[in-house]
């Protein structure tokens, strides 16, 4: 049985998962704080994480003995320095404490391996979209990926995040982008979806200009059709999105995919992932956004670091080859 910690972004993580995949806990506790500023304040998510990250531990720990464990995991990178140096010092702490081996964790590997919870098993292609990373990969094993492409500027929530502040709604934007857009009309206004990118990267830094234009263009009528605006900017994620899946998919002799990331929250992605004719796995929405039972989904396949050997474990921010 694996204890694993996230501490990445802004929420802080614990969650006990067994070798055979049963979740026997899952918690996260979301650090709201950070809605007034409109995005993550790095520093002020680390004190958070110091924190809670004891009383995350104790409840995911509930139901469930020290003596169970056989290995910590923890996100080593990528994300915030110092909010993921709260998670390995804690994971550092307590496996050290117990002689336990530690299992250092790279954080989109655990979103490609949340879909080993719900027993969606390799090959198959996944896109993973969330506040932080959007990128496309190919999974042939539970260790690892090959990325197939991956966005050049913002990620996909990112680009709904500042869309929704352009329309003047709340932080985080995807969700009150979405309600919105269900009134509006999605062709009102056709936004760019960078289809002149070849392969399979991503970019939606014109988008997010073009919203801002088109809002300055159309003064006070904006307010009037902020629902239209809205819809319009969903759509033209969502297609970017599925632009780049659907050119991946024609490549693979058995075309199956996964989504996972904050993003796969969206109604209209699921439902354009669904309409693509291929078996499509989107893991619970509590398993898509960042969790801890993803890094323990993802440590099961990796190989443990014994005690001592772990101590000088640093974490990294940047992406590095998973
Ligand atoms: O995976 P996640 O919880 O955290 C990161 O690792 O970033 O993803 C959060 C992102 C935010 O940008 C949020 O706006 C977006 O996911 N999101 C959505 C929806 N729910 C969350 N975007 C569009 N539609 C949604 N329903
Ligand atoms: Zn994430």
């Amino acid at each position: 049985m694996i204890l694993a910690l996230e501490t990445s972004c802004d929420d802080t993580c614990a969650a006990v998962v067994t070798r055979e995949g049963e979740i026997r806990s899952n918690v996260v506790s979301s650090q709201g704080v950070h809605a007034r500023f409109g995005g993550v304040v790095p520093e002020w998510a680390s004190r958070h994480h110091l924190e809670l990250v004891n009383l995350v531990v104790d409840q995911a720990m509930e139901g469930s003995s020290w003596d169970e464990l056989d290995a910590i995991a923890v996100t080593q990178g990528p994300g915030l320095v110092g909010a993921l140096l709260v998670g390995v010092a804690t994971a550092k702490g307590l496996a050290a404490s117990r002689r336990l081996p530690l299992i250092p964790v790279n954080h989109l590997q655990g979103h490609v391996a949340a879909n080993f919870l719900g027993g969606f098993e390799p090959p198959f292609l996944c896109l993973v979209a969330s506040g932080g990373h959007t990128f496309l990969a190919r999974v042939t094993d539970h260790r690892g990926y090959e990325t197939l492409g991956q966005t050049l500027d913002d990620a996909a929530g990112e680009a709904f995040d500042k869309g929704a502040r352009l329309l003047g709604l709340g932080y985080p934007g995807g969700p009150a982008l979405s309600k919105l857009a269900l009134e509006g009309d999605p062709t009102a206004f056709k936004f760019p979806i960078a289809a002149r990118v070849a392969g399979l990267d991503f970019s939606f830094a014109g988008l997010k200009t073009a919203l801002l234009y088109k809002v300055r263009d159309l003064g006070d009528e904006a307010e009037g059709l902020k629902a239209d605006l809205a819809a319009s900017y969903e759509h033209a994620i969502v297609e970017a999105l599925m632009l780049r899946v659907e050119r991946a998919l024609e490549g693979e002799n058995e075309p199956r995919l996964a989504i996972g990331g904050g993003v796969a929250a969206n109604r209209l992605l699921r439902e354009r992932a669904q309409s693509l004719g291929v078996p499509v796995h989107v893991p619970p929405h509590a398993l898509c956004t960042d969790n801890a039972a993803m890094i323990a989904s993802a440590a099961r396949y990796l190989e443990p670091t014994p005690y001592p050997d772990y101590l000088a474990l640093d974490a990294y921010a940047t992406k590095r080859a998973a």
